[in-house]
């Protein structure tokens, strides 16, 4: 108990503000995007993604977008991303649908060093499949496979990739997956949160393996699409998720330069 409120009262973020955040979420005080920038929300980094992800989808005059969470597990984060989009989809006007894609047995077998074998073995996050579907509904498309294997049949139907939560743990899975990120279903720029970039001590997690190896491949195939941080928290508390949330540019996508609603900016002589 001690631990713990000395824990509380000593990170970076305010007492204060924790309490603030508490009392927000719980009577949901506030619009959802002062929510979202007060972190008054349940996993504030698949809001920030999503949020400006469909604001960016219908400046470019898009009615519906997609987002999709690539490892799912026991389906917490998708229903998240769910709770999200319907609040999202009031806030900015616009349909998102939701995919996530789960082999639905957990870690596939790997014998790459590059994988952090040593923090998560094959098997680990198996998905009860039934009671997950039975939550999800028709909320989502579930989809059971290995990510690979399952991108080409993707069906985009005219609502453009905006937002991919990555949480595949695994080098190579991400290798695999982050190619969803090209093709022409995509906007020409995409928020993407990569949940293994960094993690416990315990993970030691270096530049040469996990996902920071497969975003490296990434980027060395194509001067084109480039998967980089975003930088956009000035003014706001620190928060470890910072961290995480990145970006998908597209820069010879047709739609890179367009800039439609947002016209000219003049600074006129005081
Ligand atoms: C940490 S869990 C995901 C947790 C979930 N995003 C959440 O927030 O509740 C990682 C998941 O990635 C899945 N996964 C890893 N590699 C995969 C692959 N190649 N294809 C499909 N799923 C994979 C695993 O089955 C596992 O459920």
């Amino acid at each position: 108990m001690l631990d713990r409120l000395i824990k509380i009262a000593t990170t970076p973020v305010s007492l204060r503000a924790k309490i603030m955040r508490r009392v927000m979420s719980s009577l949901a005080l506030g619009s959802y995007v002062t929510r979202l920038h007060a972190c008054a929300v349940n996993r504030p980094w698949y809001g920030w993604c999503l949020y400006y992800a469909a604001l960016e989808a219908k400046a470019l005059g898009h009615r519906a977008m997609t987002a999709i969470e690539m490892g799912v597990a026991g389906g917490n984060g998708l229903l998240c991303l769910c709770d999200h989009r319907d609040e999202i989809e009031k806030a900015v006007g616009i349909q998102i649908h939701i995919i996530g894609i789960d082999t639905g047995c957990g870690l596939p077998r790997s014998n790459d060093a590059r994988d952090l074998l040593y923090c998560w073995p094959a098997g680990s996050f198996e998905m009860d499949q039934s009671k997950l579907r039975q939550r999800i509904g028709t909320r989502a498309d579930l989809i059971i496979g290995d990510a690979k294997e399952n991108l080409a049949a993707l069906n985009f139907d005219g609502r453009p990739l905006g937002a991919v939560m990555f949480d595949l743990d695994y080098y190579t899975s991400t290798r695999d997956a982050l190619p969803v990120l090209t093709g022409n279903h995509t906007l020409p720029r995409m928020w993407c949160y990569l949940d293994d970039i960094d993690g416990y001590p315990e993970n030691c997690y270096v530049d040469a393996i996990g996902v920071r190896a497969a975003v490296s491949d990434f980027n060395r195939q194509s001067s084109d699409n480039q998967v980089s941080r975003v930088y956009c928290f000035q003014g706001l508390a620190p928060e470890e998720w910072h961290a995480r949330i990145y970006a998908c540019h597209r820069l010879a996508h047709p739609d890179y330069n367009r800039c439609p609603e947002r016209g000219k900016h003049q600074l006129p002589l005081e």
